[in-house]
């Protein structure tokens, strides 16, 4: 055991989101342009090995929760090698999985016998016509297979849906959502959409916030207020009769950075400590070279206690990192 992982600011650092690959097999519009992007190169890429070295070294100062992410991390091969290989490492208490469904209906079976125990399936439409608007992939109906493949194995409870509330279009998904969260074992989360969409067209008129959204969801079914668990991003309502209940993921409108306790791992082992962040930390490097695991603490602690107090995405002279979210790791 190592010394517990603090960043400058005091906060804990307890929470990895890995991306495991760049590659994507759809093109949300606020995430990636149609055309794709330029993909890391294979030999960039990390090996399992290399992931679950680093993983390793982070679980013995403390960062018990691993989120493996994307790009979508089921278009790795073998993934669930991947997810086996960190299931079995110590320290590691939660092993989620943050995914667009498309390829579950394959693997959801290998993915939790794997060890993984909590998923995050994007959703951001109930329409097919307009889940294809938004994913430029006409795939809803391979996705809710691919929910519904996941959601027969009790150990993957609870699901959580993941949809990007973008002013102008999920309106009126509102109560196709709605129903959807009451009639299935799901819980529906809404985020708000941020500045890191591959074609830089983000504009804050197009926040649809978690207030507004709670409004609108109030009115056509009441919500009340649930219990919020510590570090939770999502502020949580169950519906008022008790059944089913809705999460909103207000990170433009009402951030919560004070509380951030996660870092990031980029597909090409570049530590990022914000989402915004401008700058990354390279681990790759010295981790090919050699390094020891003293070593790479050091860089990594050094990297930490630089951990930005907060994003700035509200203020002027607001700068969009390059790297979109499909590159960062949600
Ligand atoms: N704003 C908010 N959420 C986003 N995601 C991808 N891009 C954005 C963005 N610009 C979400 C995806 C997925 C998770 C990894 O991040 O919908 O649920
Ligand atoms: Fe792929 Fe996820 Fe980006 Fe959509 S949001 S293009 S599913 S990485």
């Amino acid at each position: 055991m190592r010394e517990p992982l603090r960043d400058g600011h005091g906060r804990p650092i307890g929470d990895v989101r890995v991306s495991v690959t760049d590659r994507c097999n759809f093109r949300c519009q606020y995430c990636m342009p149609a055309e794709g992007l330029p993909w890391l190169e294979r030999d960039g890429v990390l090996r399992f090995e290399e992931i679950a070295r680093l993983v390793a070294l982070l679980a013995s100062m403390g960062v018990h929760d691993v989120r493996l992410t994307g790009g979508e991390p089921l278009v790795r091969r073998d993934f669930p090698h991947l997810v086996a290989l960190l299931a079995a490492t110590p320290g590691v208490h939660d092993l989620a999985i943050t995914t667009n469904g498309y390829l579950l209906e394959r693997d959801a079976a290998a993915l939790v016998a794997a060890g993984a125990n909590r998923f995050n399936v994007s959703i951001d439409s109930l329409q097919r016509d307009r889940f294809f608007e938004m994913t430029r992939r006409d795939a809803l109906p391979q996705v809710l297979r691919g929910l519904e493949a996941l959601a027969a194995f009790p150990q993957a409870h609870p699901i959580k849906l993941n949809a990007v509330a973008v002013r102008g279009f999920t309106e009126q998904e509102l109560p196709a959502f709605v129903a959807f969260a009451r009639a299935h074992p799901y819980e529906v989360r809404f985020i708000e959409f941020m500045p890191l969409d591959g074609d830089h067209a983000w504009r804050p008129e197009q926040v649809l916030t978690g207030a507004e959204l709670r409004a609108a969801i109030d009115a056509l079914q009441p919500l009340e207020p649930a219990p919020r668990e510590p570090h939770a991003t999502a502020r949580v309502f169950r519906f008022a009769d008790g059944r089913g209940s809705v999460g909103f993921i207000n990170p433009v409108s009402e951030p919560f950075c004070g509380d951030c306790n996660r870092i990031r791992l980029t597909a090409d082992g570049r530590l990022r400590t914000c989402l915004f962040s401008l700058h990354e930390t390279d681990l790759r490097g010295p981790l090919r070279a050699g390094a020891s695991d003293d070593k790479l603490e050091q860089i990594v602690r050094d990297a930490v206690w630089r951990k930005e107090l907060k994003h700035r995405v509200n203020e002027p002279g607001f700068v969009q990192p390059a790297r979109t979210m499909s590159a960062i790791g949600g």
